[in-house]
């Protein structure tokens, strides 16, 4: 079985510790762009048991579906302790716990849906997250994706390859992440990859664990 790398995992943790303060201030810009995919994604998600990974400061709770029973776990308690605060403000009932995505803490076959917003640019071992996903989600359940990848056109993709070292470094995001890819590494069936901006570098993307 592989194990998360527990350097990377710490690198990652830091980072996002640093920034929790100021997470929501730094997105308010490309949050206008995203309420609406958010909207969209949370309007496929079936129930009654999902689980959240990265849950952040809990921007996608205002579009959790009612009548679910929502898990959602991260790996970084700072954000997590925002994600507290608004959930309290939005009077919802939501299990947050401190957890790594590469190393899930339930049993197999537990959700019936897991989504995942903007989360798997920084997660450390991408491939590692997806199959624990897979492992937790009941068979026919579907993982719901939002994420900025890698562009499918080459010579962009070449340019993002050569700075992500960069961003890395400054924004703990990897900038060039083939997550369709990995997600089928990972053995799930990709239901829906729907291009949504950027010419591909932003997709939602749907994927199940087979019956
Ligand atoms: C860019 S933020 C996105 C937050 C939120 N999903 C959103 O849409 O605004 C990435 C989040 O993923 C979390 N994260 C990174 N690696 C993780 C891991 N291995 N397991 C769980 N959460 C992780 C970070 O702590 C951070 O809160």
């Amino acid at each position: 079985m592989t194990r998360p790398d527990p350097r990377a995992t710490a690198r990652t943790r830091a980072r996002y510790q640093r920034i929790s303060g100021l997470y929501d201030l730094m997105e308010i810009l490309p949050e206008k762009r995203y309420t609406s995919w958010r909207e969209q994604l949370w309007a496929q998600v079936h129930g009654p048991n999902v689980l959240e990974i990265g849950v952040g400061t809990g921007k996608n709770m205002p579009f959790y579906p009612p009548g679910l029973h929502i898990t959602a776990i991260d790996l970084t308690p700072g954000m997590l302790a925002r994600a507290r605060k608004r959930a309290a403000e939005l009077t919802l009932d939501v299990d947050l716990r401190l957890g790594d995505a590469q190393a899930l803490d339930f049993p197999d076959d537990s959700f019936d849906s897991v989504v995942a917003t903007f989360v798997f640019c920084s997660i450390p071992d991408p491939i590692l997250g997806l199959r624990e996903i897979r492992r937790v989600l009941k068979p026919g359940g579907c993982l719901y994706l939002l994420e900025h990848m890698r562009s499918p056109n080459p010579s962009i993709g070449r340019v993002m390859d050569t700075l992500n070292p960069l961003v890395v470094r400054m924004m703990g995001a990897n900038i060039n992440r083939r997550t369709v890819e990995n997600v089928r590494s990972a053995g799930f069936e990709v239901a829906e990859a729907a291009n949504l901006a950027a010419g591909g570098i932003f997709k939602r993307v749907v994927a199940c664990k087979q019956q």
